[in-house]
C-alpha cells in the first residue's frame, strides 16, 4: 500500500513533527512500504481527495495534528489512518479533560485547577493566585491544558514567581492548568494495539540532567538520561503498565499511545496526561520503548497500517 506520513503542520511542534516524520517514514521503507512525507498544510483535505493514499499515520504533533482536526478530515474522506479517532484525540489533547476520565475512574492524579484568562478578570490577579497557591500548596506547575513537548510549562516554587510563570503560560493559550509538582520519577509508558487488546511496553525513565524535562533536555541528545525498562521493583512497573493500559481504553486511544506518570516518593503512581500522537524523534521515547521490547518502530507501524487498510 501507499502510505502517506501526515508530519509538519503549523503548531508550536512543527519541528519535532518533521523529526518524527522523517524517522518514522525511513522505518517504514525498510518494511518496503511506499510512503510518501507530506507536510501538512491548508492543502490537506484536496489532496487528500484527489491523490488517495491507501492510508494515512499522523505524525503531527500539537493543534490540528492532535486535537482531532486532521482525524476529522481523514474520517470525512474515509481515508484508513493509523491512531486515534478525532474523538479519542480531542479528550486526549485536553490534559483536564484527561485527568478527570483517569480521576473518575480511581486512579492517582496530582491536585489540579484550570484557569480560563477570564478568571483573572473576574475574581482579580491576586484573589486568583492567592487561591491557588492556598489550594495547591508549593512547588507547583504551569501547563497550557492543551499542548505538548513542554512548551509554556512553568516550575513555580515560590508565590513571587506566579505571576510571570502564568503570563509565560498564557502565551501559548487561553487556559492554564495547575497542578501540584510532584518531584518523583518520571515515566513514559508505550501502549500498542497488537494481536488483540492494548498491551504496555515496559516503561522508560526519564532524567534530565536540568532537573525539568523540558523542551531543551527533550531534543537535544545527550541532555537527559534514559533508562529502558525502567529502575522500578516489578510491582510498581505493573502498576505503571496498568494505568497506561487504563487511560489508553478510558479516554479512547487506538493503535498506539504513550502515558506520562510520575511515580511519587511515596509510592504511589500519579497519571499526569497520555499523548495520542507521541513523538517518534531520535529522542523520544516510544522508539526506546519499542526497541526494549525487541522489535522495531517499522515492523511496529507497518502492524498498524496493515491493521488500518485491512
Ligand atoms: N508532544 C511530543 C511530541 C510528545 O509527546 O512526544
Ligand atoms: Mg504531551
Amino acid at each position: 500500500p501507499t502510505v502517506a506520513v501526515l508530519a509538519g503542520g503549523l503548531s508550536h511542534e512543527r519541528d519535532v513533527s518533521l523529526r518524527s516524520g522523517r524517522r518514522l517514514s525511513a522505518a517504514l521503507r525498510a518494511q518496503e512500504l511506499t510512503v510518501e512525507e507530506w507536510d501538512v498544510d491548508a492543502s490537506l483535505l484536496e489532496r487528500l481527495r484527489t491523490q488517495r493514499p491507501d492510508a494515512a499515520v499522523v505524525a503531527l504533533h500539537g493543534g490540528e495534528g492532535e486535537n482531532g482536526s486532521v482525524q476529522t478530515i481523514l474520517e470525512m474522506l474515509k481515508v484508513p489512518y493509523v491512531g486515534t479517532s478525532s474523538q479519542g484525540c480531542r479528550r486526549a489533547w485536553d490534559k483536564p479533560t484527561a485527568k478527570a476520565l483517569l480521576a473518575q475512574a480511581g486512579f492517582a492524579t496530582p491536585a489540579w485547577v484550570a484557569l480560563p484568562h477570564a478568571t483573572f478578570r473576574e475574581l482579580g490577579a491576586q484573589g486568583v493566585l492567592d487561591a491557588i497557591v492556598d489550594h495547591l500548596g508549593l512547588p507547583l506547575i504551569l501547563k497550557p491544558d492543551q499542548g505538548g513537548s513542554a512548551l509554556g510549562t512553568q516550575v513555580v516554587r515560590e508565590a513571587s514567581e506566579l505571576p510571570a510563570a502564568m503570563v509565560a503560560c498564557f502565551a501559548y493559550g487561553d487556559t492554564v492548568l495547575a497542578e501540584r509538582f510532584v518531584d518523583g520519577i518520571e515515566v513514559a509508558v508505550t501502549v500498542v494495539e497488537r494481536d488483540g487488546g492494548p498491551r504496555a511496553l515496559p516503561a522508560v525513565e526519564v532524567v534530565p540532567e536540568s532537573g525539568v524535562y523540558d523542551y531543551t533536555s527533550r531534543y537535544t541528545a545527550g541532555l537527559t538520561d534514559f533508562f529502558a525498562p525502567a529502575r522500578l521493583p516489578a510491582e510498581t512497573a505493573q502498576r505503571v503498565g496498568e494505568l497506561a493500559v487504563a487511560a489508553h481504553r478510558l479516554i479512547g486511544l487506538r493503535d498506539i499511545s504513550r502515558t506520562d506518570a510520575i511515580v511519587a516518593p511515596d509510592g504511589t503512581v500519579q497519571f499526569l496526561e497520555v499523548n495520542s500522537s507521541p513523538g517518534l524523534t531520535e529522542t523520544s521515547t516510544v522508539p526506546m520503548a519499542i526497541e526494549s521490547s525487541g522489535t522495531t518502530l517499522g515492523e511496529v507501524f507497518a502492524d498498524l497500517v496493515m491493521r488500518a487498510v485491512s
